[in-house]
């Protein structure tokens, strides 16, 4: 009477080996080089960073814009792309987002309109292919 598991394990194997082809093609990650420190002057750094508040701006309830600030610290992970962990300082300027140029928004220096928020942005990015995806944001008045 033991035939029958052996029915049921035939089974469950291709099963299970199609669950785990299907979590590693989205989702379960190959990690090539978990996160390590990177210069936050580097280039790809600026331009996740400022995709993200691109992004943060999109979602935002504020009716202005919110600027970077600075680059506090950037942390780099490789898998089957790249992965920038980003800590930034925003800082609330006094561009309208009804105005889609940000070229002459200045960072409100003036305290009572200033709001200081630091995020940690994680972005996906093929930077050599310019895309970029916000993975993860979290956010605090500072
Ligand atoms: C980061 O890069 C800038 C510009 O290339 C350089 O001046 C600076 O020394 C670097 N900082 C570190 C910590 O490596």
């Amino acid at each position: 009477m033991t035939r029958p598991w052996c029915h049921l394990l035939l089974l469950t194997i291709p099963v299970t080996l199609v669950v785990t082809t299907q979590l590693a093609a989205n989702g379960v990650k190959k990690v090539l080089s978990s996160f390590e420190p990177i210069n936050t002057s580097d280039a790809s750094v600026k331009q996740c960073a400022w995709f993200a508040v691109r992004e943060y701006n999109k979602r935002s309830d504020d009716k202005n814009v919110f600027l970077v600030a600075s680059i506090l610290q950037a942390k780099l992970q490789i898998t089957s792309h790249l992965e920038y962990l980003i800590h930034v300082q925003l800082v609330r300027s006094n561009c309208p987002k009804s105005l889609s140029n940000n070229e002459n928004c200045v960072l409100l220096k003036p305290f009572n309109l200033e709001k200081k928020m630091n995020c940690r942005f994680l972005v996906g990015a093929f930077p050599w292919k310019g895309e970029f995806t916000l993975l993860e944001k979290q956010c605090e008045d500072v």
